[in-house]
């Protein structure tokens, strides 16, 4: 019960986060995309020759047990699938289900893509209870070997195709360049789930906390010391906040955001008031 909790609870932030993207970016683009299944059938002997077992943790809300799978990134590389120059992926459920994780905790932790359930006929899996519906586990299971050290955002089962994207094809003008360092996608990360849906950075978020970046970026007028704690809680400034308290951020939480956003300095759609108001106007459009 608990667990189904916070599975819709999930679903709840990322679609959130998504539509508040939505209204103000255009709609998500997913170019490249690919069918799992299609790689899987092309040199399949490869794929076996790779197989691992992989046992999942027991509190969770996908298919638990032992599953046979490969490693995602040996997978790619045997498909020439090339992540270069791409910071997110996002994998795709049979209902449509998107979930994207950024390719640097791919890279780090290198998860396993389960094609079978061990023990069971093949393309049978484990029904789980979803939306007041039994759906398959299957075809393909993303596992981690770290367990529950994932979020549990990260574990999309069901899934049949997947995409990559880099920041700025999805997020726009908020995005940092790709150049920048992985401390400032970091904090972008970290601006796209916890603060874009009420602010804008580059007027591409929400619009219920104010723009962090133009004309005037947060870090030109706000002390660091001020922003640091103001986002663990705005109710010990302001009697009358409409911001959410965030306190559960950590102090490298904190610094990578304050990279990103001193990054974005550089990266102003707009840097007059007069300026600003028309971009604005045409984002609203
Ligand atoms: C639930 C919506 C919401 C979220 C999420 C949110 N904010 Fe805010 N924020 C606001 C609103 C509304 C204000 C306007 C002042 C107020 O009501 O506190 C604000 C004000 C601020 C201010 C003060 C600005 C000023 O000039 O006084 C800072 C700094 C700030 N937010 C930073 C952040 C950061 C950083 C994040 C993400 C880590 C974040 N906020 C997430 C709604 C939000």
């Amino acid at each position: 019960m608990i667990s189904l909790f916070i599975q819709f609870f999930t679903k709840c932030i990322v679609t959130i986060v998504i539509m508040s993207l939505t209204q103000t970016t255009q709609a998500l683009s997913l170019p490249k995309e690919w069918d799992i299944h299609k790689a899987f059938l092309e040199n399949s002997s490869d794929i076996h020759k790779n197989t691992v077992i992989i046992q999942t943790p027991t509190e969770l809300y996908g298919p638990k047990g032992r599953f046979e799978g490969i490693d995602f990134l040996k997978f790619l590389a045997q498909k020439n699938i090339s992540i270069e120059n791409m910071d997110l992926i996002t994998f795709i459920a049979v209902d449509g289900y998107k979930v994207s994780i950024p390719l640097s905790y791919i890279k780090k932790y290198s998860p396993i893509l389960a094609f079978k359930q061990v023990g069971a006929r093949a393309g049978k899996w484990d029904t789980v209870w979803f939306d007041n519906a039994k759906v398959q586990g299957g075809p393909y299971y993303l596992i981690w070997t770290q367990g529950e050290a994932v979020p549990i955002s990260y574990w999309p089962y069901a899934i049949v195709k997947f995409s990559l994207q880099n920041y700025s094809e999805i997020y726009g003008k908020s995005a940092p360049p790709f150049s920048a360092s992985n401390k400032v996608k970091a904090g972008f990360e970290i601006f796209q789930t916890t603060c874009a849906p009420c602010h804008s950075v580059n007027l591409q978020g929400g619009d219920k906390g104010p723009e962090m970046n133009v004309p005037k970026n947060f870090t030109e007028y706000l002390s660091e010391d001020f922003i640091k704690n103001y986002v663990k809680s705005p109710l010990s400034y302001r009697a009358n906040s409409r911001m959410l308290s965030l306190a559960h951020l950590s102090p490298e939480n904190m610094e990578d955001l304050l990279l990103y956003l001193n990054e974005m300095k550089k990266h102003k759609v707009c840097k007059s008031q007069e300026d600003c108001a028309t971009k604005l106007k045409e984002a609203r459009k």
